[in-house]
């Protein structure tokens, strides 16, 4: 048998062995998108580039106390919102014994070329996560602090736990907005932030990610890892300023020169001008993070 439904507190949920074939949701072109990035081809690149920039600056994939688990084999992994699959094809080439399923919106992760080891699953998180209570060994999630309101950030924590076995972890890494930008770099956070506070997104959710989880009976020990670095400055932060290249030149010109008012040209050289300021020594402080628990 490949597939196995069945129905918890009436969600569909999905067997998880191996066999088990990609699940198409095709949504409803009229249906307004769920995402609101374009989720293209370039947001995907920068989806790489941001787990390759991670996991060098973390010196790790992870930080939940689960390597030997997943040495030992077995252990069933779940990448919440996989994007483009990146860290789950990282994970599934150091850990060959173990399985690794992920699952997306939109259908940006490969769906042929991939080790056996890993699955990809379209759905929407918010419509409950498909998998059994009590599923995974380890549940991660990365980069969702422009996407989820506060309210869905408690669904989808309470549906991550839910997931993860008894003794297993939950593990989530996102970066914190940048302080100390200069004028022109700040009008592009400024509009980021106002941009997502139109959607009613908070930008800066490290203290309430903290508080949430701390607040969970249902778990024990949140832990963190805070990273530091000075955009523009040193290999790390001249490799977060290509980041930041991809997300506001590639990204989110469309969307955000709109809003910014701008024309996408007028907005492209506004945004070369707050590179140039970067690189002449404005260089604001960045923090990426990653916080993990075990559940009870
Ligand atoms: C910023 S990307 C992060 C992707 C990946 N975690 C990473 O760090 O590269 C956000 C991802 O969340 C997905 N997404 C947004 N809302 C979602 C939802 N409600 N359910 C499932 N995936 C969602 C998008 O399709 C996109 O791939």
């Amino acid at each position: 048998m490949g597939k196995h439904l069945s129905t918890n507190r009436g969600r569909k949920t999905i067997g998880t062995s191996l066999e088990f074939k990609v699940v198409q949701n095709v949504q409803d072109e009229t249906e307004p998108l769920k995402y609101y990035l374009p989720n293209s081809i370039k947001d995907t690149d920068i989806m790489v580039m941001s787990h390759f920039f991670n996991r060098y600056l973390f010196q790790c994939n992870f930080k939940s106390p689960i390597e030997e688990k997943l040495t030992s084999g077995q252990c069933k992994v779940l990448d919440v919102c996989c994007g483009s699959g990146t860290w789950l094809l990282d994970m599934a080439s150091s850990y060959g014994s173990s399985n690794f399923f992920g699952i997306d919106l939109c259908p940006v992760f490969p769906t042929e070329i991939k080790p056996a080891n890993v699955q990809f699953i379209q759905g929407d998180v918010l419509d409950g996560l498909p998998f059994d209570d009590n599923t995974f060994d380890f549940v991660h999630q990365k980069h969702m602090v422009d996407v989820y309101t506060l309210d869905q950030w408690h669904f989808a924590i309470t549906e991550i736990i839910r997931v993860c076995k008894p003794g297993g972890y939950v593990e989530f890494a996102e970066p914190e907005l940048a302080t100390n930008a200069g004028p022109i770099l700040s009008k592009f956070y400024d509009a980021l932030v106002e941009l997502s506070e139109s959607r009613n997104v908070k930008m800066r959710m490290y203290d309430n990610l903290i508080k949430i989880l701390n607040s969970t009976t249902s778990v024990k020990n949140v832990k963190y890892k805070k990273a530091k670095i000075s955009l523009g400055s040193g290999f790390l932060g001249n490799e977060f300023l290509e980041i930041h290249h991809e997300f506001f030149l590639k990204a989110m010109p469309e969307t955000l020169s709109k809003f910014m008012g701008l024309s996408e040209g007028d907005y492209i050289e506004l945004f070369k001008k707050a590179k140039s300021e970067v690189e002449n020594g404005m260089s604001p402080d960045c923090e990426l993070y990653r916080i993990w628990c075990q559940k009870l």
